[in-house]
């Protein structure tokens, strides 16, 4: 029998997931179908977002061959059948606060401040580049996790520095840039642009440095289709470019409107629902369907 999730104690709840308490050493993460657009968490779930994003997860953590936090398989028989497929058991780490992205395309916050001061979190680029313009080699552009509903704030490797020690930094950047590379090429091969991402790390009690939180997955990365690859132009990502354009165009609603966006329509919901499978099949090669969790 597999326990309730109301059996596990709730120790925090996030943007889309929300943790428990699994033992001492371990924790229950449950993916939510919420998604968020132009910084609203929107109304409107979309169905099996959870479970694709967890499926993407497994698949990034298995394929990149770096040490990480799953501590179970996707059907270990503590997780909860009503969660089945969008949770995952992990090692309950000591997180580093550092939110550490790598950008391969210049464009979001990065851009921004490239226009303003020719930098991205202290790192100098060269002039003439436009949105979308390809960074060569990758950056590493670590950001402080800000409060709910706050932006993360883009600061500099010293500020890292300063916060968590050189040695633990220097390690950070290493392995954000050496995983960003093996996700982008992965991705690349099926035809997908990853053009930055975010990844998190943690510390075990022995103080080994783990892999964790959510990787390479549309949440925490920007991908976009290679075939609509254009620089110069703002690339809307993969996964969210149906809802961004329903939300700017036909909903009436304006981005720098007092109230939140309306409810999405089916349609919608539907075409942003296959499209996060076909992001999740294109890259991976493998079915949905086989994922654990479905209706039967
Ligand atoms: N192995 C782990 N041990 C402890 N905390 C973790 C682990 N993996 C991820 N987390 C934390 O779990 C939370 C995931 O929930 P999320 O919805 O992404 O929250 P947020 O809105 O804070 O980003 C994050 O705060 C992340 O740092
Ligand atoms: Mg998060």
């Amino acid at each position: 029998m597999r326990p309730e999730l109301s059996e596990y104690t709730p120790i925090y709840s996030g943007k889309v997931r929300e943790l428990y308490e699994v033992d001492e050493e371990h924790l229950l993460l449950v993916a939510s179908d919420r998604v968020s657009a132009y910084d609203h968490i929107l109304d409107t779930p979309i169905p099996d977002k959870g479970r694709v994003l967890t499926a993407m997860s497994v698949y990034f953590f298995d394929a990149l061959g770096v040490p990480n936090h799953l501590a179970g398989l996707v059907d270990d028989p503590r997780i909860p059948e009503s969660v089945l497929g969008r949770a995952l058991i992990t090692r309950r780490l000591d997180m580093v606060p550092v939110e550490c992205v790598a950008r391969g395309y210049l464009t979001g916050s990065g851009l921004k401040e490239y226009r303003a001061g020719g930098a991205v979190c202290g790192v100098p680029l060269p002039d003439g580049l436009v949105d979308g313009s390809r960074i060569e080699p990758p950056i590493f552009t670590p950001a402080t996790k800000a409060a709910v509903g706050d932006h993360d704030e883009n600061v500099s490797f010293e500020r890292i520095v300063a916060d968590v020690g050189e040695e633990l930094a220097t390690k950070l950047r290493a392995l954000t840039l050496d995983v960003y590379s093996r996700g982008s090429e992965i991705a690349r091969n099926r035809g997908i642009i990853l053009a930055d991402t975010k990844f998190e790390f943690g510390l075990t009690p022995d103080g080994e440095l783990l892999l964790a939180d959510e990787v390479l997955t549309p949440d925490s990365s920007r991908y976009w289709d290679a075939a609509e690859y254009e620089p110069g132009t703002t690339l809307a990502s993969f996964d969210k470019q149906i809802v961004r354009d329903w939300l700017t165009g036909p909903s009436g609603w304006s981005t720098d409107s007092e109230t939140p966006p309306p409810p999405l329509p089916q349609d919608v919901v539907d075409r942003t629902r296959a499209r996060y499978i076909e992001a999740y099949e294109r890259i991976s090669g493998l079915s949905f369907a086989d994922w654990p969790g479905g209706a039967a």
